[in-house]
C-alpha cells in the first residue's frame, strides 16, 4: 500500500472509531463528548467520506444550542466518568446538558465549504436551509451578548473559549482569577502525561470560572461586567469575522434570503477593531486584556489568524508572511504555537509550544487568500510531514515531531483528509 493510501485509510478509520453515531468525539477517553470547534473541523474530514455524515456532525452540535443562540463549547450527549468538569459541575439545567461557554465559531466557514464542495446538490441545499437560521442566531448571539458596547470585538470569559486553553497569552489575565477552594479530581491526567497538560494552578482557576458562571445564573450582563477573566481574543474574533463574511455569502444561496444589514455593520466594525490590535514590530496581531485595557504583549500563532479572518491589509499580510516564514523554520515540525526562541516556549505543553494541524490549515488558507501561495504550500507540506512522522496525534512537539496529547485524534485526521490526502 502506498504511504498516501495508508495515511488516508488510517484517517478514515480514526473518524469511524470516534464516531458515536452522529457526532464524533475528539479522541476516546480524554474527550468523551462533542466539542464545538472540533465538530467543525471534523465535518470537513467527513466530507470526503460521506457528505450526509458531515452535515449530521453539525446538526448534532446544534442540538445543544441555547434559546439565546449560543452554541456551547461541549455538548454532553452521553454520560462519562472519563472527563472533568462534567454536566453537574457546569450546572446547566437542560434536557441535553452542555457547558455554559462557547468556542471559536468555525461553523459558518465549514458550512460554506460543505455547501460549495458537496457533490449532492439537493442534500447541500436542504441542509443549508435547515441549519442557516440556527447559524444566524449563533452569530447574532456573539454580537449581542459578547460585545455589549459595540466595540467590534467580542469578549471571552474563559480560556477554554479560545480553544487555546493554557496559551501563555492568558497568563496575566488568568492570574487575576482566584483559585477554587473546591476539591476535585482531574481526569485528563489519567489519559495524558501531566507535562503535556495545563498546570493544577491553571485548572483551579478554570474551575473557579465554571462556578462563577453558575453562581451568576449565566446572566450575560452580570458576567460581562464582573467576570474576573475578560479578554478579547484575536483568534476567536478573526474566526468570527471570517464566519460572518461566509454567513452573509451563504445567505444568498437560500431560497428566501434574509435581510442582514446588522451583520454588514458588524463586519465593518470588526475589521476596524482588529486593525487596532496590529503590532508593527512583531508583524502580528495581539489579544487584549479587558481588565488592564491593554493589548497583551505576547505573540502566539493566534496573532496570525486575522489572515484567515480576511482582516488585514496587503502590506500587513506581506509583513506577516516574513514573520511566519521565519517562525516555521524555528521548529522543523512547526508551526509552533509559541515561538521556540521565547522563554515561555514549552515544546510539549498543549498551547504553550506544540504545533496544531488545524491552525496550520487556517493560516495557510489566509496566506493563499493574500497571495502568499509558496509559503502556504510550504506549510501544507510541513503539516503532511508531521503526520508521516508521528501519525494522528492531538498536537506535536515542533522540535522533535513527537505526537502529544490524545492519540487517534479526530480533527488531526479530518484536516489531513480535507487538506492534503
Ligand atoms: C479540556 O478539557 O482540556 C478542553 O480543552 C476544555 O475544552
Amino acid at each position: 500500500m502506498s504511504q498516501s493510501v495508508n495515511l488516508t485509510h488510517q484517517a478514515v478509520e480514526i473518524l469511524r472509531k470516534n464516531d458515536m453515531g452522529g457526532y464524533t468525539v475528539p479522541t476516546l477517553g480524554l474527550y468523551p463528548f462533542q466539542w464545538n470547534w472540533d465538530a467543525g473541523i471534523t465535518a470537513l474530514g467527513w466530507l470526503s467520506i460521506d457528505e450526509n455524515r458531515a452535515w449530521v456532525e453539525l446538526e448534532k452540535l446544534f442540538e445543544g444550542q441555547w434559546e439565546n443562540g449560543m452554541v456551547p463549547h461541549v455538548i454532553f450527549h452521553q454520560e462519562s466518568d472519563d472527563y472533568f468538569p462534567g454536566p453537574e459541575q457546569w450546572g446547566v439545567n437542560r434536557a441535553l446538558p452542555t457547558t455554559s461557554i462557547s468556542q471559536p465559531p468555525l461553523l459558518a466557514t465549514v458550512m460554506k465549504i460543505l455547501y460549495e464542495e458537496g457533490k449532492d446538490r439537493q442534500l447541500a441545499q436542504n441542509k443549508l436551509e435547515l441549519l442557516f437560521p440556527k447559524l444566524l442566531a449563533y452569530h447574532r448571539w456573539w454580537y449581542k451578548e459578547r460585545d455589549l458596547h459595540s466595540t467590534g470585538l467580542v469578549s471571552s470569559f474563559h480560556p477554554w473559549e479560545s480553544g487555546m486553553d493554557n496559551s501563555a497569552a492568558w497568563d496575566e489575565a488568568l492570574a487575576r482569577v482566584p483559585q477554587t477552594e473546591q476539591a476535585y479530581e482531574r481526569r485528563d491526567l489519567n489519559h495524558v502525561d501531566s507535562d503535556q497538560r495545563p498546570l493544577k494552578e491553571q485548572y483551579d482557576r478554570y474551575i473557579y470560572l465554571v462556578n462563577f458562571f453558575k453562581e451568576n445564573a449565566f446572566d450575560y450582563e452580570l458576567i460581562f461586567n464582573h467576570c474576573p477573566y475578560h479578554t478579547q481574543d484575536i483568534s476567536l474574533n478573526a474566526i468570527l469575522q471570517r464566519g460572518t463574511i461566509d454567513l452573509v455569502a451563504l445567505n444568498q444561496k437560500l431560497s428566501q434570503p434574509y435581510d442582514l444589514p446588522d451583520l454588514e455593520v458588524e463586519i465593518e466594525r470588526t475589521r476596524q477593531a482588529i486593525a487596532s490590535l496590529w503590532h508593527e514590530e512583531k508583524g502580528l496581531f495581539l489579544n487584549r486584556d479587558q481588565h488592564s485595557g491593554q493589548a497583551i504583549d505576547f505573540a502566539t500563532t493566534a496573532g496570525m489568524l486575522p489572515l484567515y479572518g480576511r482582516s488585514v491589509s496587503a502590506e500587513q499580510a506581506s509583513k506577516m508572511a516574513i514573520v511566519i516564514a521565519e517562525w516555521l523554520e524555528a521548529g522543523k515540525y512547526g508551526l509552533a504555537s509559541v515561538h521556540p526562541a521565547s522563554e515561555k516556549f514549552d515544546a510539549k505543553r498543549y498551547w504553550r509550544g506544540p504545533s496544531w494541524l488545524h491552525i496550520n490549515w487556517m493560516i495557510a488558507d489566509g496566506l493563499h487568500f493574500y497571495g502568499h501561495d509558496e509559503l502556504a504550500e510550504r506549510l501544507r507540506i510541513r503539516s503532511r510531514e508531521i503526520i508521516e512522522t508521528a501519525g494522528y496525534w492531538e498536537y506535536f512537539d515542533p522540535i522533535t515531531g513527537e505526537g502529544c496529547g490524545g492519540p487517534d485524534f479526530s480533527w488531526t485526521a479530518a484536516i489531513a483528509l480535507y487538506w492534503f490526502l
